[in-house]
């Protein structure tokens, strides 16, 4: 394969071709008030303030890493909806409780503007955290909301016009966690057997600071914030919530034993059932809930998480993380691979440890059916007949590279007509892409009607098709889905309850950086 050719595959080429960021058009946004009005829907049960500011960790020896933090208080209400990952790196993990009213204070105490957007809720416009909003250093916006999504592990991280990448990858996200009755109805592994795994790969200069890798991406894991994370466990089952939370990296989970994972959640909440997966695809933004069962092994037991090797020919140096961090390395690969020499044997890289270090009995069984999703019917759509498309990739152009979804790049306030939705009405968008692309879509979760490949995939698409197909999570619902070259994906969603302007774009923080982003609107 041509280089050149591979590079648009890893739908990436950013730093090598494209001399800084491209232009954007920007119109203003309309600056009104800084603080949305008080909800009239009464008093909130929740009260926090959240500020973000710079900070420094010691992650390596020698100079500090300079690095962005959240910090969080409870202003009202109870304590127990703030708790922490054990790691400053990482923002504090907020609970709520589905039907919750909930107010935050953000103060931004950082050198730019800046904006926090909740990933995955269903929330009114004003609370969304679209890039418009950013607010000066020195200023706090107020977001008023109910809490109205199921139960499941959403996220937080703020969202400024073209930074979004740098902020998170120094540190400015965190968990936001979602109870309700339907998932406290069941019987699961609850409080220290509930586990959020976060997962960041980061890229360090030689003075220890954080950089963007090429294609966004770092040669080094991040676990909950730590390097060589493990994990103690007793021996009985767990809720482990896996969530890619890096830049641009794709994940294939799977355990060093080849023990398969029992799937229980996606990004929206519960699955209807469980599902057994060999590995599990997890693209940046993602999130997946597995149900590990550590009955049956000996205390002793030492187990991993891998990321598997995966696509084929000189593109499966794109699953491993030494060489793509490094372009040099990764060049002089393709390069040798060009000339016809082997490749390494790639066994993946290790991305966590879990030790079963106690004995403890417990009668817990996998529930055989978690709860009821109801499919939403394709002709529910308005346009079943005639789906939209959005094709996102990095095309070339006279001008330059453009970053952008069906060619259009981010303008701050405007829709295409295609852009434009009807309250109270369903809708199916087909998303493809030649590359590795993640879609995700602002202020609701869709439903995956179908993956498929496009007609004319070439004979390295379908090698690579091979290699990834098993380990996807259809079911349920999403706010996420990671594409991945040659793939067209179609997802079903309702507009429901408000209406406005919110964002989708390509997850992978440096395409959404360079302009892969785009505004839907939805009209009464
Ligand atoms: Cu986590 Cu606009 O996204
Ligand atoms: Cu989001
Ligand atoms: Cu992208």
């Amino acid at each position: 394969m041509k280089r050149r050719n591979f590079l648009r595959r890893a739908g990436a080429g950013s730093a090598l071709l494209l001399g800084g960021m491209p232009a954007l058009s920007l119109s203003s946004p309309a600056r009104t008030a800084v603080s949305p009005a008080p909800s009239e829907e009464g008093a909130p049960d929740v009260e926090l303030a959240l500020y973000a500011f710079p900070s420094k960790q010691s992650f390596l020896p020698g100079s500090p890493t300079r690095t962005m933090t959240f910090r969080a208080e409870i202003l009202k209400g109870d304590p127990k909806h703030l708790s922490t990952l054990g790691s400053c790196f990482f923002g504090p993990t907020l609970r709520f409780r589905r039907g919750e009213r909930v107010r935050i204070h953000f103060h931004n105490r950082l050198e730019k503007p800046t904006i926090i957007h909740w990933h995955g809720l269903h929330i009114p416009e004003a609370a969304d955290g679209h890039p418009r909003y950013a607010i000066d250093p020195g200023e706090t916006y107020v977001y008023d909301f109910g809490v109205d999504n199921r139960a499941g592990s959403y996220w937080y991280h703020t969202h400024p016009h073209g930074r979004t990448g740098e902020e998170v990858n120094h540190g400015l996200c965190g968990l936001l966690l979602i109870t309700d009755d339907e998932e406290d109805a069941l019987p699961l592994p609850r409080g220290p057997y509930d586990l959020p795994i976060v997962l960041q790969d980061r890229a360090f200069d030689a003075d220890n600071q954080l950089i963007l890798g090429e294609f966004g991406m770092g040669d080094c894991m991040l676990v909950n914030g730590a390097f060589e994370k493990r994990f103690s466990v007793s021996s009985r089952p767990y809720r482990l919530r896996l969530m890619n939370l890096s830049n641009d990296r794709f994940f294939k989970l799977g355990w060093n034993d080849g023990r398969p994972l029992t799937v229980i959640g996606s990004g929206g909440g519960l699955l209807e059932r469980p599902i057994e997966k060999p590995f599990v695809m997890l693209g940046p933004a993602e999130r997946v809930d597995v149900w590990a069962d550590f009955s049956a092994d000996a205390v002793g037991t030492e187990l991993e998480m891998l990321s598997l090797p995966f696509l084929t020919g000189p593109a499966t140096t794109f699953s491993n993380r030494l060489w793509v961090a490094h372009l040099e390395g990764f060049l002089e690969l393709v390069e040798q691979v060009e000339a016809g020499e082997e490749l390494p044997a790639w066994n993946g890289f290790p991305l966590f440890k879990l030790g079963v270090d106690r004995e403890e009995r417990v009668d817990l069984a996998l529930p055989e059916r978690l709860c009821t999703i109801p499919r939403i019917p394709a002709t529910e759509a308005i346009n079943h007949d005639h789906p939209k498309s959005f094709r996102f990739a990095v095309d070339e152009t006279e001008d330059g590279l453009v970053f952008g979804i069906n060619g259009r790049m981010f303008e701050m306030t405007a829709t295409a007509p295609d852009e434009v939705v009807r309250l109270n009405t369903t809708e199916i968008w087909e998303l493809s892409s030649p590359g590795f692309h993640t879609a995700h879509i602002h202020g609701l979760q869709f439903q995956i009607l179908e993956r498929t490949l496009v007609a004319d995939a070439d004979e390295a698409t379908l090698r690579d098709w091979e290699t990834v197909k098993e380990g996807f999570i259809d079911e349920g619902w999403h706010d996420t889905v990671a594409m991945f070259p040659g793939t067209r994906t179609r997802v079903i969603m309702r507009f429901e309850d408000h209406t406005g302007l919110y964002l989708y774009h390509c997850h992978n923080l440096h395409h959404e950086d360079a302009g892969m982003m785009r505004n839907y609107r939805v009209i009464a």
